[in-house]
């Protein structure tokens, strides 16, 4: 069988691991690096992560992008990337194990309020402290998409009362699902723990702000594992101070890498992750990929095709 050939833009650093992982699959993918300043007549398929400049000059057969992440923010709004194109977002199963491992972790540590066992340890101190069941807590997922909607059911069987918030209605098995703006506020009534895995569009940026917040339980915990643009980083630092809020963890930032002098870092229950909370897993990324361009050669629709306007 010929393999398909698949351009990789912009990720010089990951070449190697990525060609490593199509020869350790039967993705029947050859994976070629984009050359800046050559030609790459005859390539259809490109795989990118961020804007390439003049990128695209150099494609003239180009027919799909698959974007490396999940989050295409950055790639919807580059104007060097021909609308005519269709544009897949990431989907696949390591990308979403790797999430739900994350949001399970850190949900546990602030059920739990581990940090505390942590302070105790380090001076030696013998602290129990008491804790409801997962069954008494409230946990909210913004965004019930594929990742989302992984996690709400990885916390639904861990006993949490799980809610979810998307545009459009869902049903989920034992996660009560709220569906657009009008029901936000019943949506987060209350909510213990709140995780965001919303996309970074002009109707979420900045949704975890000071008026979010205190719709919340009181010391309620925030996960944001969705992007930086997300927080309204002064709102959550008064609130913390202000004991509105009681801990976070944060794995993306409006600045990557978050600058050091940023006072998230030192933050006593503010808990930093460098971007970290999930990635693509290069091999069953390949497979995924090669599946997609399966179903494009024999003429049936891609799916995660990113709408543009929606701004995911
Ligand atoms: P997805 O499948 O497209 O899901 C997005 C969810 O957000 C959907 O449920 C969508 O509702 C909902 N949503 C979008 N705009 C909304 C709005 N205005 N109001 C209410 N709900 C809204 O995306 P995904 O694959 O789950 O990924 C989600 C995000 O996670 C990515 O965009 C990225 O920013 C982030 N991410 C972060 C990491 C990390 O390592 N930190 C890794 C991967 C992804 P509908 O279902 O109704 O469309
Ligand atoms: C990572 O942040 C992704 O969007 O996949």
């Amino acid at each position: 069988m010929t393999k398909k050939r698949l351009l990789l833009a912009g990720m010089e650093d990951y070449f190697e691991t990525w060609r490593r992982a199509a020869d350790s699959t039967a993705a029947g993918l050859d994976l070629v690096p984009y050359v800046p300043g050559q030609a790459f007549p005859g390539f259809p398929y490109l795989l990118i992560w961020r804007p390439v400049p003049e990128l695209f000059a150099s494609l003239p057969d180009l027919r799909v992008i698959f974007c490396l992440g999940a989050g295409t923010e950055r790639l919807i709004a580059d104007p060097s990337i021909p609308a005519r194109l269709p544009l897949v977002r990431m989907v696949e199963p390591g990308l979403t194990q790797c999430m739900v491992d994350y949001v399970l972790w850190r949900v546990l540590y602030h059920h739990r309020r581990m940090w505390e066992l942590e302070e105790a340890q380090a001076q030696a101190r013998w602290a129990q402290h008491l804790y409801p069941a997962a069954w008494e807590r409230k946990v909210g997922i913004l965004g019930l998409g594929t990742l989302g909607q992984a996690c709400a059911e990885k916390l639904a069987e861990f006993e949490f009362q799980v809610r979810g918030w998307s545009r459009s209605p869902k049903s989920v098995a034992k996660v009560a699902c709220f569906a657009g703006t009008e029901t936000l506020g019943e949506f987060l009534a209350g909510l213990d723990i709140l995780v965001c895995l919303l996309p970074l569009t002009p109707e979420t940026k900045g949704i975890l702000n000071a008026d979010l917040f205190a719709r919340l339980a009181p010391r309620a915990a925030l996960v944001n594992a969705g992007r930086g643009g997300h927080l309204v980083d002064d709102d959550l630092l008064a609130a913390l101070a202000d004991g509105r809020m009681g801990s976070a963890t944060l794995d993306v930032f409006h600045r990557e890498p978050l600058p050091p002098d940023h006072p998230f870092w030192l933050h006593p229950r503010v808990f930093v992750t460098p971007h970290y909370a999930s990635e693509t897993h290069p091999p069953s990324a390949l497979v995924e990929i090669a599946r997609q361009i399966e179903r494009f050669e024999q003429g049936a629709t891609l799916e995660h095709v990113v709408d543009r306007q929606r701004g995911y």
